[in-house]
């Protein structure tokens, strides 16, 4: 597997990313195929887009690294602008894979490598935060498993904040 920044010239690359039909799998798949344009202002407002892909060039998954402020619902205490993986998805003929260990799976290795992207971010953050659907169980098991360590700090917009701190 390598890695790529998206940029203009590598969009040909998510044309015809899919990471699933789940509402929220959907969204994903829309963010990174531009269908809403939101791609490519995250992209100027300081998201890196990094492409995983694989030995043929198939676009294995991605992850977005975007400091973004956070403001948690019911709280007045904004948790001010956090280093946030804003959006991650694998696509759909790679979930599950390679066959083998779980703990050797794509989502696991690019997540893997996305802390890493972060804690070398010029932010210089000691804390990652994320989004999730609740409903989104297969994901919130993932962030929550010790060798990652997210923790849910609340909610925001019906969604579960999750945060780890390096
Ligand atoms: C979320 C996503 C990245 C997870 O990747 P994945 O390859 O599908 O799945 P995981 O790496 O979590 O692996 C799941 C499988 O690993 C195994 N596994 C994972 N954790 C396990 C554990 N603690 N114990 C035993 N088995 C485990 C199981 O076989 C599990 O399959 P199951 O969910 O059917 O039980 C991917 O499904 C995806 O792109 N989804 C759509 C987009 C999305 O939701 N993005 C997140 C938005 S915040």
């Amino acid at each position: 597997m390598r890695k790529e920044l998206l940029t203009r010239e590598s969009a040909d690359l998510v044309g015809l990313f899919d990471c699933g039909e789940e509402p929220y799998a959907i969204e994903v798949s829309d963010w990174i195929k531009g269908t809403g344009g939101d791609v490519w202002l995250a992209i100027r407002g300081g998201a890196e887009v990094w492409l995983y892909l694989s030995e043929s060039e198939e676009l294995i998954g991605f992850g977005a690294l975007y400091p973004q402020r956070i403001h948690l619902e019911g709280s007045d205490r904004p948790l001010g602008e956090l280093l946030t993986i804003a959006y991650f998805g694998i696509a759909k003929a790679f979930r599950k894979k390679p066959d083998g260990p779980y703990q050797n799976y794509y989502s696991r290795q690019i997540l893997h490598d996305l802390i890493q992207q972060a804690k070398k971010h010029p932010s210089n953050p000691n804390r990652l935060a994320l989004y999730v659907n609740p409903n989104n169980v297969g994901a919130i098991r993932l962030y929550s498993d010790p060798e990652f360590q997210f923790v849910k700090v609340g909610t925001f917009d019906g969604d579960d904040c999750m945060v780890k701190i390096f």
